[in-house]
């Protein structure tokens, strides 16, 4: 039985059971298949607001969130962050004092991870985590959900790999997500980018007692042997500029392309939070070829930040 999730905060997915992760997954399906059948308004947060505060650009959050509150019947506000006060050193405890009067739900994006957590620590309403430097819960959930959608939904009967930087902030949620549903992810890296250990202790806290689990391989080759799902991530993240080059040389030998893919199964699919960085983490031939999902995967983001929106909103 899955209790109500009014009001509670969306900064991990270690803050929910298995059980809420399933009905969160449930929920996305039936609001998808009834938008697909013509019913593009379901109007139960009629009324409410969700303000949608970037720190750093973005194509897919803002606009599967925008559009998602939407058609919930709601209605979505775009706040950068250099425009409001923020930008000028007004704090973020008092800014969510003062937002959270205003509206009935916070999506945010922000460098720092530390910065959700304040917000969600000062704020009325609930906090979603649209993106930070450690986790990318709401892109993860999507995934899982599209995983699912393409390959069923006993993800134990799966070979999930993720090729690349294994301090990603989206393979952290990914890791946190398959985990907690019982499933395993393996993760092709390189000495030395191995996932944060915050992460680490968020997943032998919540995913490990589920029977999750995870492992690096450090050969690609050998991680991408016979698997069902390949998932690669930029290698440069949003405010990683300076450590550019050095990631760049270190993850070059974990290059998705069609050799690569050849040691998966003929079936398996591509994955990719999106935007891609073509000819570095990923080819043409593979990001538009036979195995990639990634538009379906970036449609999806709509119908499962609804799910989130609607089990989470008051
Ligand atoms: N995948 C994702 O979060 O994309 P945006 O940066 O465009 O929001
Ligand atoms: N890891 C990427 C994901 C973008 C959606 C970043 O943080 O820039």
């Amino acid at each position: 039985m899955v209790t109500s999730m009014k009001g509670k905060h969306f900064l991990t997915l270690a803050d929910f059971t298995r059980e809420e992760l399933e009905f969160m997954l449930d929920t996305a399906k039936m609001l998808k298949e009834r938008y697909l059948a013509g019913e593009r308004i379901i109007p139960i947060l009629r009324g409410r607001h969700l303000a949608l505060l970037f720190e750093k650009p973005s194509t897919r959050t803002r606009i599967s969130f925008e559009t998602a509150m939407l058609e919930l019947g709601g209605d979505a506000l775009y706040l950068n962050w250099r425009d409001l006060q923020l930008g000028r050193g007004e704090t973020i405890e008092d800014t969510a004092r003062v937002l959270s009067r205003y509206v009935d739900g916070i999506m945010a994006r922000v460098y720092e991870h530390e910065k959700l957590v304040k917000l969600a620590q000062y704020s009325r309403v609930p906090v979603i985590n649209g993106l930070s430097d450690l986790l990318h819960p709401a892109q993860a959930l999507t995934d899982i959900y599209t995983i699912m959608e393409k390959k069923g939904t006993d993800l134990r009967k799966l070979k999930i790999v993720f090729v690349g930087d294994g301090r990603d902030n989206v393979l952290h949620s990914l890791m946190l997500g398959i985990g907690i549903l019982g499933g395993k992810i393996i993760i092709a890296s390189p000495e030395g980018y191995e996932p944060d250990p915050k992460v680490v202790k968020m997943f032998e806290e919540t995913a490990a007692p589920n029977g999750g689990e995870y492992e690096i391989i450090r050969d690609p080759v050998e991680a991408v042997k016979g698997a069902d799902v390949v998932y690669t991530d930029v290698w440069v993240s949003m405010g990683q500029e300076s450590i550019k080059e050095k990631k760049i040389r270190d993850l070059s030998p974990y290059q998705v392309n069609k050799e690569l893919m050849s040691y998966a199964k003929p079936d398996a699919i591509f994955m990719h939070c999106l935007p891609a960085h073509r000819g570095q983490e990923v080819t043409d031939e593979v990001i538009d070829g036979k195995w990639s999902v990634v538009w379906d995967q970036a449609e999806n983001r709509k119908h499962v930040q609804k799910a989130i929106l609607a089990l989470l909103i008051p």
